[in-house]
Protein backbone atom coordinates (compact mmCIF):
# COMPACT_ATOMS: atom_id res chain seq x y z
CA UNK A 1 0.00 0.00 0.00
CA UNK A 2 1.43 3.57 -0.78
CA UNK A 3 -0.84 5.12 2.11
CA UNK A 4 0.54 4.83 5.62
CA UNK A 5 -1.67 5.29 8.79
CA UNK A 6 -0.04 5.78 12.26
CA UNK A 7 -2.41 4.89 15.27
CA UNK A 8 -1.19 5.91 18.66
CA UNK A 9 -2.60 3.82 21.34
CA UNK A 10 -3.53 -0.14 20.80
CA UNK A 11 -6.43 0.01 23.79
CA UNK A 12 -10.00 -0.64 22.15
CA UNK A 13 -10.59 2.12 20.38
CA UNK A 14 -7.26 2.08 18.46
CA UNK A 15 -6.87 -1.41 17.27
CA UNK A 16 -11.20 -0.96 16.02
CA UNK A 17 -9.54 1.18 14.11
CA UNK A 18 -6.76 -0.84 12.89
CA UNK A 19 -9.33 -3.56 12.09
CA UNK A 20 -11.63 -0.89 10.52
CA UNK A 21 -8.91 0.33 8.66
CA UNK A 22 -7.36 -2.81 7.45
CA UNK A 23 -11.01 -4.62 6.24
CA UNK A 24 -11.67 -1.07 4.24
CA UNK A 25 -7.96 -2.11 2.97
CA UNK A 26 -7.58 1.81 3.66
CA UNK A 27 -3.72 2.12 4.17
CA UNK A 28 -1.02 0.19 6.04
CA UNK A 29 -1.23 0.33 9.45
CA UNK A 30 1.26 0.92 12.51
CA UNK A 31 -0.22 0.53 16.27
CA UNK A 32 1.85 1.72 18.56
CA UNK A 33 1.65 1.25 22.23
CA UNK A 34 3.80 1.73 25.75
CA UNK A 35 2.81 -1.32 26.73
CA UNK A 36 5.56 -4.09 25.52
CA UNK A 37 4.22 -6.86 23.12
CA UNK A 38 0.49 -5.64 23.12
CA UNK A 39 0.61 -3.80 19.76
CA UNK A 40 2.44 -6.18 18.00
CA UNK A 41 -0.26 -8.94 19.54
CA UNK A 42 -3.20 -7.78 18.35
CA UNK A 43 -1.46 -6.99 14.94
CA UNK A 44 -0.45 -10.34 14.51
CA UNK A 45 -3.78 -11.60 15.52
CA UNK A 46 -5.16 -9.10 12.84
CA UNK A 47 -2.98 -9.64 10.37
CA UNK A 48 -4.03 -13.55 10.34
CA UNK A 49 -7.90 -12.80 10.30
CA UNK A 50 -6.50 -10.77 6.50
CA UNK A 51 -6.91 -14.19 4.36
CA UNK A 52 -10.32 -14.29 5.79
CA UNK A 53 -11.79 -10.91 5.91
CA UNK A 54 -10.02 -10.61 2.41
CA UNK A 55 -7.59 -7.53 3.12
CA UNK A 56 -3.76 -7.33 2.15
CA UNK A 57 -2.54 -3.92 3.97
CA UNK A 58 -0.06 -4.60 6.66
CA UNK A 59 -0.77 -4.12 10.19
CA UNK A 60 2.00 -3.52 12.72
CA UNK A 61 3.08 -2.81 16.32
CA UNK A 62 5.75 -1.29 17.38
CA UNK A 63 6.55 0.45 20.66
CA UNK A 64 8.58 3.00 18.82
CA UNK A 65 7.75 6.02 17.57
CA UNK A 66 10.26 6.13 15.02
CA UNK A 67 8.24 3.05 13.46
CA UNK A 68 5.92 6.17 12.65
CA UNK A 69 8.11 7.73 10.48
CA UNK A 70 6.23 8.41 6.80
CA UNK A 71 2.52 8.10 7.96
CA UNK A 72 0.30 10.15 6.18
CA UNK A 73 -2.13 10.39 8.77
CA UNK A 74 -2.02 9.77 12.43
CA UNK A 75 -4.66 8.51 14.70
CA UNK A 76 -4.43 9.51 18.70
CA UNK A 77 -6.36 7.25 20.65
CA UNK A 78 -4.03 7.08 23.28
CA UNK A 79 -5.56 8.30 26.68
CA UNK A 80 -7.45 6.64 30.04
CA UNK A 81 -11.13 6.24 29.66
CA UNK A 82 -13.35 7.24 31.85
CA UNK A 83 -15.09 5.45 34.76
CA UNK A 84 -18.81 5.16 35.76
CA UNK A 85 -19.47 8.81 36.66
CA UNK A 86 -16.64 10.58 35.37
CA UNK A 87 -17.40 13.39 32.97
CA UNK A 88 -14.70 13.38 29.99
CA UNK A 89 -13.13 16.35 31.77
CA UNK A 90 -12.10 14.49 34.78
CA UNK A 91 -9.83 13.04 32.65
CA UNK A 92 -8.01 16.65 31.72
CA UNK A 93 -4.91 16.22 33.63
CA UNK A 94 -3.48 12.62 32.66
CA UNK A 95 -4.86 13.11 28.96
CA UNK A 96 -2.88 16.30 28.59
CA UNK A 97 0.41 14.72 29.61
CA UNK A 98 -0.39 11.38 27.47
CA UNK A 99 -1.23 13.68 24.21
CA UNK A 100 1.19 16.12 24.68
CA UNK A 101 4.48 13.55 25.12
CA UNK A 102 2.80 11.73 21.81
CA UNK A 103 2.64 15.48 19.66
CA UNK A 104 6.11 16.10 20.15
CA UNK A 105 6.80 12.60 19.09
CA UNK A 106 4.45 13.28 15.89
CA UNK A 107 6.19 16.38 15.22
CA UNK A 108 9.77 15.12 15.07
CA UNK A 109 8.83 11.54 13.08
CA UNK A 110 5.82 12.41 11.34
CA UNK A 111 5.72 15.93 10.44
CA UNK A 112 3.95 16.13 7.12
CA UNK A 113 1.10 13.91 8.67
CA UNK A 114 -2.49 15.23 9.40
CA UNK A 115 -3.79 13.77 12.68
CA UNK A 116 -6.87 13.36 14.05
CA UNK A 117 -7.18 13.03 17.82
CA UNK A 118 -9.87 10.62 19.67
CA UNK A 119 -8.56 10.58 22.95
CA UNK A 120 -10.90 12.71 25.71
CA UNK A 121 -11.69 15.28 26.43
CA UNK A 122 -11.61 15.58 22.83
CA UNK A 123 -11.98 19.24 22.04
CA UNK A 124 -9.50 20.04 24.66
CA UNK A 125 -7.08 17.35 23.45
CA UNK A 126 -7.67 17.96 19.73
CA UNK A 127 -6.89 22.13 20.68
CA UNK A 128 -3.62 20.96 22.78
CA UNK A 129 -2.27 18.53 19.72
CA UNK A 130 -2.69 21.59 17.73
CA UNK A 131 -0.40 23.23 19.47
CA UNK A 132 2.21 21.28 20.38
CA UNK A 133 2.84 19.47 16.61
CA UNK A 134 2.98 23.28 15.93
CA UNK A 135 0.80 22.37 12.37
CA UNK A 136 -1.56 24.26 10.57
CA UNK A 137 -4.87 24.07 11.86
CA UNK A 138 -6.35 22.15 8.83
CA UNK A 139 -4.46 19.11 9.66
CA UNK A 140 -5.65 18.66 13.09
CA UNK A 141 -9.08 17.64 13.83
CA UNK A 142 -10.73 15.83 16.48
CA UNK A 143 -13.40 12.71 15.97
CA UNK A 144 -16.58 13.48 18.13
CA UNK A 145 -19.31 14.85 15.71
CA UNK A 146 -19.77 11.38 13.62
CA UNK A 147 -19.88 9.83 16.69
CA UNK A 148 -22.53 11.71 18.35
CA UNK A 149 -24.27 12.19 15.26
CA UNK A 150 -24.49 8.44 14.16
CA UNK A 151 -25.70 7.55 18.11
CA UNK A 152 -28.42 10.16 16.82
CA UNK A 153 -29.10 8.65 13.76
CA UNK A 154 -29.50 5.10 15.27
CA UNK A 155 -31.42 6.44 18.26
CA UNK A 156 -34.30 7.87 15.71
CA UNK A 157 -33.58 4.63 13.20
CA UNK A 158 -35.02 2.22 16.26
CA UNK A 159 -37.34 4.41 17.20
CA UNK A 160 -38.89 4.43 13.60
CA UNK A 161 -38.39 1.25 12.73
CA UNK A 162 -36.59 1.82 9.82
CA UNK A 163 -33.24 2.01 8.22
CA UNK A 164 -30.02 2.91 10.06
CA UNK A 165 -28.32 3.98 6.62
CA UNK A 166 -31.78 6.24 5.74
CA UNK A 167 -31.22 8.34 8.85
CA UNK A 168 -29.05 12.00 8.13
CA UNK A 169 -28.22 14.02 11.84
CA UNK A 170 -25.91 16.92 12.70
CA UNK A 171 -24.71 17.23 16.78
CA UNK A 172 -22.44 19.97 16.78
CA UNK A 173 -20.87 21.19 19.97
CA UNK A 174 -18.46 20.20 22.20
CA UNK A 175 -17.86 16.29 22.61
CA UNK A 176 -19.71 16.11 26.58
CA UNK A 177 -22.52 17.03 28.08
CA UNK A 178 -22.83 20.78 26.41
CA UNK A 179 -23.07 18.96 22.47
CA UNK A 180 -25.78 20.62 20.49
CA UNK A 181 -27.73 17.60 18.62
CA UNK A 182 -30.04 19.53 15.65
CA UNK A 183 -33.27 18.24 15.29
CA UNK A 184 -34.05 20.33 12.80
CA UNK A 185 -31.32 19.57 10.60
CA UNK A 186 -32.03 15.28 10.93
CA UNK A 187 -34.22 13.75 8.38
CA UNK A 188 -34.97 10.07 7.58
CA UNK A 189 -34.65 10.16 3.22
CA UNK A 190 -34.54 13.79 3.22
CA UNK A 191 -38.05 14.28 5.29
CA UNK A 192 -37.03 16.08 8.72
CA UNK A 193 -37.84 13.66 11.63
CA UNK A 194 -40.03 16.51 12.91
CA UNK A 195 -42.91 15.50 10.25
CA UNK A 196 -42.62 11.83 12.06
CA UNK A 197 -41.34 11.87 15.57
CA UNK A 198 -43.50 13.71 18.08
CA UNK A 199 -41.45 16.65 19.48
CA UNK A 200 -41.46 15.54 23.49
CA UNK A 201 -39.65 11.95 21.77
CA UNK A 202 -37.26 13.80 19.63
CA UNK A 203 -36.46 15.61 23.49
CA UNK A 204 -36.02 12.10 24.51
CA UNK A 205 -33.61 11.21 21.99
CA UNK A 206 -31.93 14.39 22.20
CA UNK A 207 -30.98 13.75 25.58
CA UNK A 208 -29.71 9.79 25.12
CA UNK A 209 -27.54 11.13 22.69
CA UNK A 210 -26.04 13.83 24.91
CA UNK A 211 -25.58 11.25 27.25
CA UNK A 212 -24.86 8.47 24.71
CA UNK A 213 -21.31 7.82 25.65
CA UNK A 214 -22.01 7.78 29.79
CA UNK A 215 -24.87 4.96 28.98
CA UNK A 216 -21.76 2.92 27.75
CA UNK A 217 -19.37 3.50 30.40
CA UNK A 218 -22.11 2.69 32.78
CA UNK A 219 -22.95 -0.35 31.35
CA UNK A 220 -19.36 -1.54 30.90
CA UNK A 221 -18.24 -0.60 34.18
CA UNK A 222 -14.44 -0.43 33.01
CA UNK A 223 -13.88 1.38 30.20
CA UNK A 224 -16.12 3.79 27.37
CA UNK A 225 -17.18 3.22 23.78
CA UNK A 226 -15.00 1.79 21.35
CA UNK A 227 -16.74 0.12 18.28
CA UNK A 228 -19.00 3.55 17.10
CA UNK A 229 -15.93 5.81 18.44
CA UNK A 230 -13.60 3.63 15.87
CA UNK A 231 -15.68 3.62 12.81
CA UNK A 232 -16.82 7.36 13.33
CA UNK A 233 -12.84 7.81 13.30
CA UNK A 234 -12.42 5.50 10.28
CA UNK A 235 -15.28 7.39 8.53
CA UNK A 236 -12.92 10.91 8.94
CA UNK A 237 -9.90 8.94 7.68
CA UNK A 238 -11.02 7.30 4.92
CA UNK A 239 -12.55 10.74 3.80
CA UNK A 240 -9.02 12.45 4.00
CA UNK A 241 -6.98 9.81 2.66
CA UNK A 242 -9.25 9.46 -0.47
CA UNK A 243 -9.86 13.00 -0.94
CA UNK A 244 -13.87 12.45 -0.35
CA UNK A 245 -15.10 16.03 0.40
CA UNK A 246 -17.48 14.14 2.83
CA UNK A 247 -19.35 16.88 4.75
CA UNK A 248 -19.11 15.69 8.38
CA UNK A 249 -19.98 17.28 11.95
CA UNK A 250 -15.86 17.05 13.45
CA UNK A 251 -13.82 19.26 15.97
CA UNK A 252 -12.16 22.01 13.90
CA UNK A 253 -10.18 25.27 14.77
CA UNK A 254 -12.41 28.46 14.70
CA UNK A 255 -11.34 32.12 13.88
CA UNK A 256 -14.98 33.43 14.08
CA UNK A 257 -16.62 31.36 12.70
CA UNK A 258 -19.91 31.30 14.91
CA UNK A 259 -18.37 34.25 16.74
CA UNK A 260 -16.32 31.73 18.23
CA UNK A 261 -12.24 31.78 17.80
CA UNK A 262 -8.84 30.21 19.05
CA UNK A 263 -10.86 26.72 20.02
CA UNK A 264 -11.46 23.47 18.58
CA UNK A 265 -15.37 22.65 18.65
CA UNK A 266 -17.83 20.39 17.02
CA UNK A 267 -18.87 22.04 13.93
CA UNK A 268 -19.99 21.00 10.30
CA UNK A 269 -16.63 20.80 7.71
CA UNK A 270 -15.56 19.20 4.72
CA UNK A 271 -13.02 16.67 4.89
CA UNK A 272 -10.38 15.95 1.87
CA UNK A 273 -6.92 15.45 0.98
CA UNK A 274 -6.05 18.74 2.57
CA UNK A 275 -7.91 17.52 6.35
CA UNK A 276 -10.44 19.53 7.18
CA UNK A 277 -11.19 21.97 3.61
CA UNK A 278 -13.83 23.76 5.00
CA UNK A 279 -15.59 25.00 8.02
CA UNK A 280 -19.45 25.17 6.93
CA UNK A 281 -21.24 28.38 8.50
CA UNK A 282 -25.48 27.21 8.96
CA UNK A 283 -27.35 29.88 9.98
CA UNK A 284 -28.53 28.99 13.23
CA UNK A 285 -31.73 29.61 15.30
CA UNK A 286 -30.41 32.20 18.09
CA UNK A 287 -30.99 28.86 20.88
CA UNK A 288 -29.17 26.87 19.03
CA UNK A 289 -26.41 29.51 18.71
CA UNK A 290 -26.04 30.49 21.86
CA UNK A 291 -26.05 26.78 22.79
CA UNK A 292 -22.58 26.37 20.85
CA UNK A 293 -21.54 29.44 22.13
CA UNK A 294 -22.37 28.23 25.55
CA UNK A 295 -20.21 25.17 24.49
CA UNK A 296 -17.12 26.76 23.72
CA UNK A 297 -17.45 28.50 26.56
CA UNK A 298 -16.95 26.35 28.67
CA UNK A 299 -14.20 24.88 26.47
CA UNK A 300 -12.29 27.86 27.13
CA UNK A 301 -12.24 27.46 30.71
CA UNK A 302 -11.18 24.09 30.49
CA UNK A 303 -8.05 25.01 28.17
CA UNK A 304 -7.10 27.70 31.37
CA UNK A 305 -6.64 24.46 33.54
CA UNK A 306 -4.10 23.30 31.06
CA UNK A 307 -2.08 26.73 30.71
CA UNK A 308 -3.79 28.13 27.31
C1 LIG B 1 -17.77 8.26 23.96
C2 LIG B 1 -16.38 8.49 24.43
C3 LIG B 1 -15.40 7.61 23.77
O1 LIG B 1 -18.48 9.22 23.65
O2 LIG B 1 -16.05 9.83 24.37
O3 LIG B 1 -18.16 7.09 23.92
Amino acid sequence: MDRKVAVIGAGNVGASVAQYMAEANLADVVMVDIIEGMPQGKALDLTQAGPIRKYNCSVTGTNKYKDIKGADLVIMTAGLPRKPGMSREDLLNMNADIVGSAAANIKKYAPRAYVIVVSNPLDIMTYHMFKVTGFPANRVCGQAGILDSTRFRAFVAMELGVAMADVQAMVLGGHGDTMVPLPRYTTVAGIPIKELIPNDRIKAISERTRFGGGEIVKLLKKGSAYYAPAAATVEMARSILLDEKRLVPCSAYLTGQYGIKDIYIGVPAVLGAKGVEKVIQLKLAKKELSDLQKSAQKYKGVLKEIGY
